[in-house]
């Protein structure tokens, strides 16, 4: 009798310390007092916000990484990292974009098909190098070689990628500014270059923790 009457006890107790600590309990018993600003999100996106303005294209720097606040963590390599993510995403569906029109405009010998099949390849090239960029950020510290060196790479190529780019828009110099495809490919492209810009910027300021011996 005694020992049944000790464990509906434990169990009722249990349940009440179950209720008290579940999310719907703790928010009827304590609606949030804090201030947004205060707020763990609110601060990650400060700090993004903050780091954004180092670059070229601040506006740009913080739509396109106020999204992943929950995964930086005040943390400017991984800042970097994901700037390098969103540059190498748009880089691809421009080098797609442009090498499908290139496929297109390969039997056409016109200065406006000629550029666009210098373009795709150029592109190719950009991915090639940001996707490179990506897979050495994700292996710093663990390829024997130093992180100041490593950062190094990464700041030649996404330059690289970056001259890359520009090399597309200067194949279109020669071409008629009424082309429709040379307005449609010049205004993605400068897209593509801010967010790229942007990422070099990240870099740059992470590389900068190590630019001492
Ligand atoms: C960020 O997230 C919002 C809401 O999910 C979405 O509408 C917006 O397009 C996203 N922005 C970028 C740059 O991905
Ligand atoms: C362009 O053509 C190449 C070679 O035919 C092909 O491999 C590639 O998938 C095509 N790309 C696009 C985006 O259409
Ligand atoms: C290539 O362009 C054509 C015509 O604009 C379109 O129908 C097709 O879906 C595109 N293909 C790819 C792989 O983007
Ligand atoms: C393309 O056009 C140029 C001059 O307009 C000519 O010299 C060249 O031979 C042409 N190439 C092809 C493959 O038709």
């Amino acid at each position: 009798m005694e020992v049944q009457l000790s464990t509906i006890i434990f169990f009722f107790i249990t349940t009440i310390l179950v209720l008290l600590t579940s999310p719907t309990a703790s928010q009827i018993t304590f609606p949030p007092t804090a201030s947004p600003a205060f707020s763990p999100i609110s601060d990650e996106t400060d700090y993004i916000r903050t780091s954004c303005e180092t670059t070229r294209y601040p506006e740009i720097c913080f739509s396109t990484l106020s999204n992943y606040s929950y995964t930086i963590h005040h943390d400017p390599c991984r800042l970097a990292m994901m700037a390098i993510h969103v540059a190498l995403s748009k880089a691809t569906h421009m080098a797609n974009y442009v090498t499908n029109m290139s496929n297109q405009s390969l039997s056409i010998n016109t200065t406006e098909s000629l550029a666009i099949q210098d373009c795709s390849s150029v592109f190719e090239d950009a991915v090639y190098e940001i996707k490179k960029s990506r897979k050495e950020m994700k292996h710093l510290g663990w390829s024997g070689e130093s992180i100041k060196f490593q950062l190094s790479n990464v700041q030649t190529w996404m330059s690289a990628a970056l001259t890359n780019e520009d090399t597309c828009m200067d194949g279109f110099e020669d071409v008629a500014d009424e082309s429709e495809m040379k307005k449609d490919v010049c205004d993605h492209v400068v897209k593509v270059m801010q967010v790229t810009s942007n990422a070099l910027a990240l870099v740059n300021h992470y590389a900068d923790k190590y630019s001492g011996n």
